[in-house]
């Protein structure tokens, strides 16, 4: 075989490893249909690759388990936090750091402290539990995204910017005041993991500020934004990731963080900022709902291990590592013609089911029974993001029908080798060529708040 392109490997070798186990297509079958079509409530034993999330299923390396036993399990002062809190300041910037014990435990504080109910949210499309935060908060949700993130298959580089004339809008029609601040997620994962360019990022934030308006970024997986803005905008291909992370925290006021993706961590989230009253609150908030603001839910040792996996995450071997394995993935299902979300993202590649199953209408859940159908075929688990993800509009109580109707099939970091995508990739050819068969689902059960982690189906 002749490269056209130098390959890239993995800056690691693996030290130990977790047997696998497959069951089989009868097992499965039994399993989905006692899950209620919904993959979040099988049971992990029933899965081969479990490709569900990249939430908290990293492989620690060897450092960071080491550290663990360093971890000081101080109520109260423990050195972990102030380690912790170095490395944050180090390689995001903001001056005052909260620990948490996931992301939404920071979005819960941010929301609470920095939205007056009936205030307008503005954001690049939403993400589930942010969105819910805000919504819980008294917050008015507006998605201020440029409209090719709307289009699976556009080929734009940074899908993941903000519409400037949407926001702008929505500025002139609710005013400054009436607008708590802009959430940039970077990449935007409902998108498909489709990145933020520098460039756009500066945008919002003079415009936004100009309006008195604050910036606040979910900056759950911008290492991998940082990489994205080092292979595709103009005068940073010479920078290092490293660099660039931290230039793009510096456009906003502050940040959420959940740990569990960039930081290698199984657990673990943070909220960042510069403004001291802002600290104040979140800093009087946090021991209602996590604990001390030197643990903020976690044990020492959880804050040891994130320290340690921020400094492994902003290398640029490690992150291109990260990012051209998903690529590998992508690529494989792309070539064969499998309808997926181009460009290929940061953190997995997604089907898209409308083009999947086109005989299936969203109100009977294509993705929902994708991933199911996918789960049955083969063991692989993914997740839907889709109708069933989007919830309903509190105040109409109507679904949300989204453009995007999308299975995820999440990468774990330095977990699964390229052989294991192989296989994923020939099951899902294999259904492609015969998905004509397939048939929709209707919700038999649906719970008030994130359905999709719990909601229960029944084939038709
Ligand atoms: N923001 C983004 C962009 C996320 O992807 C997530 C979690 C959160 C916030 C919330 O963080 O789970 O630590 O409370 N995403 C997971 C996922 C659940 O599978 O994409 P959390």
């Amino acid at each position: 075989m002749a490269f056209t392109k130098k390959p890239w490997a993995e800056p690691y070798r693996i030290k130990v490893v977790e047997p696998l186990k497959t069951t089989t297509r009868e097992h499965r079958r039994e399993a989905i249909k006692k899950a209620g079509w919904n993959t979040f409530l099988l049971h992990a034993k029933d899965v081969y690759i479990d490709l569900l999330t990249d939430s908290g299923t990293n492989a620690m390396s060897d450092m960071q388990w080491s550290r663990m036993m360093i971890g000081d399990e101080a109520y109260a002062g423990s050195s972990s936090f102030y380690k912790l809190e170095e490395v944050c300041r180090k390689y995001y910037g903001y001056k005052y750091i909260v620990p948490t014990h996931q992301g939404r435990g920071a979005e819960n504080l941010l929301s609470k402290c920095a939205i007056r109910p009936g205030q307008y949210v503005a954001g690049n499309m939403y993400f589930t539990t942010t969105r819910e935060h805000q919504e819980i908060a008294g917050g008015i949700f507006v998605d201020v995204i440029i409209d090719e993130a709307h289009n699976s298959f556009s080929d734009h580089p940074f899908k993941g910017n903000v519409d400037l004339e949407k926001f702008e809008r929505l500025i002139a029609e609710k005013g400054g005041d009436n607008i708590a601040y802009i959430t940039i997620g970077a990449p935007v994962n409902m998108a498909g993991g489709q990145p933020v360019s520098m460039e756009n990022m500066k945008a919002v934030s003079e415009l936004a500020h100009r309006h008195g308006i604050k910036v606040v970024l979910d900056a759950t997986r911008n290492i991998e934004n940082a990489y994205f803005i080092q292979q595709r905008e103009a005068g940073y291909a010479h920078k290092s990731v490293e660099d660039i992370n931290r230039e793009f925290c510096s456009y906003s006021d502050a940040a959420t963080v959940s740990a569990k993706k960039d930081l290698y961590v199984n657990i673990g989230g943070l909220v960042m900022c510069n403004d001291e009253e802002l600290y104040d609150d979140l800093r009087s908030l946090v021991v209602v709902y996590e604990g001390m603001p030197t643990y903020g839910g976690l044990a020492g040792r959880d804050m040891e291990a994130m320290a340690q996996g921020l400094i492994e995450a902003v290398q640029d071997d490690m992150i291109a590592s990260r990012v051209r394995q998903v690529e590998y993935f992508g690529n494989l299902l792309h070539q064969a013609g499998i309808p997926i979300v181009t460009p290929i993202g940061g953190h997995g590649v997604f089907l898209d089911a409308k083009r999947f199953y086109p005989h299936i209408p969203q109100d009977q859940f294509p993705a929902q029974k994708l991933a199911g159908d996918l789960f049955v075929e083969s063991g692989v688990r993914g997740m839907e993001r889709g109708i069933v993800s989007a919830g309903r509009n509190k105040q109409t109580g109507d679904h949300y029908y989204p453009e995007l109707e999308l299975v995820r099939l999440t990468v774990p970091r330095r977990v699964y080798t390229q052989a294991h995508f192989d296989v994923a990739a020939y099951y899902i050819i294999e259904m492609y060529r015969n998905r004509d068969n397939a048939r929709g689902l209707r919700m038999v059960y649906e719970p008030k708040f994130l359905r999709f982690f719990q909601a229960r189906f029944e084939e038709l």
